[in-house]
């Protein structure tokens, strides 16, 4: 298993560039299967998750090339079976829900695992099944599978009780082969959400509002192949934006959408630091100890919940009390107690960590409990004193291109033992 080992106190400086968005590659690759020809998707990111989602294809049927020196995977959407995707592949992958609101609307049935609870809470799905329901699928739970079935889907009103990424990506994936009008109320206004409407557009359905709370989806009979570059990836860009903060560095963060990134933006300026953007860069420069900020995590535009972990760790060694509060998921605080090793104090209190800052943090063996637990032990790690391991790094891989080269070549002190990064993901 692969480890990384950091040495602490390098100031950042230089250009990163920012890869293809996690969380629209996921919805984006698995949109595939809804046309009816080849389908070109450029700019994905060389993280797990993609490779995974292009093994489910294949396993599927599919036809999947996927080029990952140039981030391109082309997919011959015509699969033989639907309706068994491989458990083993499919219980690795959160995002593989996103084959039922596929399979439903291109077969008229799909199966697939239930996703089981991960370290960041439960991860309910019941506003994905209401929104099915309300098209015509019947739905079964059954044997730690959910099935759902329609002989044709017909578009309907749908009111999310809860704002949710997945249920609108679900629904609008579904509706745009039902017969009639959908319309999504309360829907998530992400930009990946934006970037999956754009795809869908491309391959001819007829999605408007993406990005606001009400998305209209007017049903069409069928979908063509198109090619689509997908968007970059905001919450790595934040990641890097921290990292470069907490090191009291200089760093240009390359090939982003800065408006994206407004909320991280807004709260590092509040804590100090001086954030230039233009075109598709941002520069940041910590050209101070961080003061203490406030942040509460909301659904976008609000501050991103998975930007939280790692702005946990920049606070941890500011100037005085900081309270962050998660409001999006029940318990996203497993960095805490690793945090704790390495000399923040935090204290945890329902859904506020409260963060008295220390002058510096100590380098120490931790163990990375989800994705963005990893990144935030990554920028603990970096403003460390002395040497810090990083443990169980397959869950950052899931959603950080060569986040050990790329910080690297902005003069981190880091090395990966054992592994060799590609071969580490594409398995
Ligand atoms: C997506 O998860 C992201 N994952 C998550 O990123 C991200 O944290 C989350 O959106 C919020 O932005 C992908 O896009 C693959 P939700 P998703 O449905 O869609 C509740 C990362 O680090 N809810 O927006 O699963 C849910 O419990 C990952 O990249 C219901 O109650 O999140 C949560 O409290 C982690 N019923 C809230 O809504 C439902 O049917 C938001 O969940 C669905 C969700």
């Amino acid at each position: 298993m692969d480890k990384l080992v950091i040495t602490g106190q390098n100031r950042l400086h230089g250009k990163v560039r920012i890869s293809g968005a996690k969380n629209a590659a996921v919805a984006v690759i698995p949109a595939a299967l809804l046309a009816n020809s080849k389908v070109k998707i450029e700019n994905l990111p060389l993280i797990s998750d993609v490779y995974r989602y292009g093994a489910i294809l294949r396993s599927l049927g599919a036809k999947v090339e996927f080029n990952h020196h140039k981030g391109i995977m082309e997919i011959d959407p015509k699969i033989k079976d639907p309706l068994n995707p491989p458990y083993e592949l499919i219980k690795k992958l959160r995002a593989s829900y996103y084959l039922l609101g596929v399979l439903l609307a291109k077969y008229g049935e799909a199966q697939v695992s239930l996703p089981g609870g991960c370290d960041i809470g439960s991860r309910p799905i019941d506003q994905h099944i209401k929104g099915f329901e309300a098209l015509g699928a019947k739905i079964e739970l059954e044997h730690g599978m959910i099935k759902a079935k329609a002989s044709k889907l017909k578009g309907a009103q749908i009111y999310l009780d809860v704002v949710s990424v997945g249920a609108t990506m679900n629904i609008m994936l579904a509706a745009t082969l039902a017969e009639g009008q959908t319309i999504i109320e309360n829907a998530a206004k992400e930009p990946h959400i934006v970037d999956v409407a754009n795809f869908l557009n491309a391959m001819g359905a007829r999605v408007k509002g993406a990005g606001t709370d009400v998305i209209k989806i007017q049903g069409v009979d069928r979908l063509k192949g198109c090619t689509h570059m997908v968007i970059p990836d905001q919450i790595e860009a934040g990641t890097y934006m921290i990292a470069a903060a907490a090191t009291g560095g200089d760093v240009v963060i390359e090939n982003v959408i800065p408006k994206h990134l407004d909320p991280v933006s807004a709260k590092l300026r509040e804590a100090g630091m001086k954030i230039e953007e233009d075109g598709d860069y941002i520069r940041v420069r910590g050209v101070q100890k961080p003061k203490n900020v406030n942040i509460k995590t909301l659904p976008y535009p609000g501050f991103p919940t998975d930007l939280q972990q790692p702005i946990t760790a920049f606070l941890s060694i500011a100037n005085g009390t900081s309270i962050v509060t998660e409001t999006v998921w029940e318990s996203r605080f497993k960095h805490v107690d690793e945090l704790k090793r390495m000399g923040a104090n935090i204290k945890v209190e329902g859904r506020s960590a409260i963060i008295e800052g220390v002058e510096c943090l100590s380098g120490a063996p931790v163990r990375a409990t989800d994705l963005r637990a990893g990144a935030a032990l990554l920028i603990a790690a970096l403003t460390a004193e002395g040497q810090t391991e990083i443990f169980d790094v397959y869950h950052i891989d899931r959603g950080y291109q060569q986040i050990d080269a790329k910080l690297r070549n902005i003069g981190a002190d880091i090395y990966r033992v054992n592994g060799d990064y590609l071969k580490s993901v594409a398995k």
